[in-house]
């Protein structure tokens, strides 16, 4: 298939990229700014400048089969809402429409799941309880009324906080706030405070563009999936994982906490892949990857 992905050079962009890549598909990478691509990116896509703040030139859209969204516009201030995102997905779904792409995919987040609770699943009605969750949620509905008005397939994969290594290698991989967070108490010698039993369900970088892969393929593909490990990775077992890999296990402070039933139900992905996710050992890898990025100062 040719497939257009937005966000090519962000973190995730570059794992669709070598996943559908690996399988044969003719890719466009749209990026911000061609000049800095990587070698890397260009020696598996064609990559065209494409700033999604600004009307798309219909040209670059035309001739392919699929698009997948990763792009993400971010706003100045964390309390800003994230108008020019839901701007700029608008304008690429109704551009994509007009262009006859027949499917988009796009990458949402488990953010669109706030305030969390117990049993969490792709149908729950969805409320919104800050600003970037909101924005997914405006884009998952806007992304559903283009593809009613154009006649497009439409899906949306949700993703939970993201690890794994960068598929570039010469890249740092992007790492969820609260591992950011540990790393830097621990490097900088502070002590790394977490809460007993407080975590999240992570995604595996190469589950997800596994995912989107074989959404790609199987037009029977459910329209909306959670993408992420059945398991709850502690914010304590990342401390004391990346405490021991740095030789700092004294500075983890862990504070009781009430263990809570908040979970997302993971059943219909694991129908789909055929197995249980578990997102264990690329934390490890991504652990691994953070440290040698401080040490190499990339
Ligand atoms: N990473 C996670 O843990 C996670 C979890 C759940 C959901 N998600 C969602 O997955 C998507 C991809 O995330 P990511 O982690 O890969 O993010 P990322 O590394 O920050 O990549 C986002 C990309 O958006 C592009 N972009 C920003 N402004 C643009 C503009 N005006 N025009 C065109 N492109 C623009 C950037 O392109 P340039 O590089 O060319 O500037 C960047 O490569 C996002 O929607 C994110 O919300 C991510």
């Amino acid at each position: 298939m040719r497939v257009i992905v937005t966000g090519a050079a962000g973190y995730l962009g570059g794992h669709v990229v070598d996943r559908l890549a690996n399988q044969g598909h003719t890719l466009t990478a749209l990026v911000r700014d061609a000049t800095h691509a990587s070698a890397w990116l260009r020696e598996r896509a064609r990559v065209v400048s494409c700033d999604l703040a600004v009307p798309i030139e219909a040209a670059l859209l035309e001739g392919h089969d699929a698009c997948v969204h990763l792009a993400v516009l971010w706003p100045d201030a964390s309390t800003q809402p994230e108008i020019d995102d839901i701007t700029a997905s608008v304008r690429l779904f109704d551009a994509l429409g007009r262009a006859g792409v027949g499917h988009v995919i796009y990458v949402s987040s488990a953010a669109v799941h706030r305030p969390f609770c117990a049993g969490m699943r792709e149908d729950d009605r969805l409320v919104g309880a800050d600003a970037y969750g909101a924005a997914m949620i405006a884009g998952e509905a806007l992304l559903r009324a283009s593809a009613a008005t154009h006649g497009f397939r439409a899906s949306v994969v949700r993703a939970g906080p993201c690890v794994g290594p960068s598929a570039d290698p010469d890249r740092a991989p992007k790492t969820p706030n609260p591992i950011a967070a540990i790393h830097r108490a621990l490097v900088e010698g502070r002590r790394a405070r977490v809460v007993a039993h407080e975590g999240r369900q992570l995604t595996s970088c190469l589950d997800l563009s596994q995912t989107i892969h074989l959404v790609l393929g199987d037009p029977n593909a459910a329209d909306t999936l959670l993408c992420m490990a059945r398991r709850t990775t502690t914010w304590a077992e990342v401390a004391h994982a990346l405490a021991r890999k740095l030789g700092r296990t004294e500075l983890v402070d862990v504070t009781p906490g009430e263990r809570d039933d908040v979970s997302f139900d993971t059943t219909r992905i694991e129908g789909f892949l055929g197995r249980v996710l578990d997102a264990d050992d690329a934390l490890d890898a991504h652990l691994d990857a953070l440290i040698a990025t401080t040490l190499h100062g990339r």
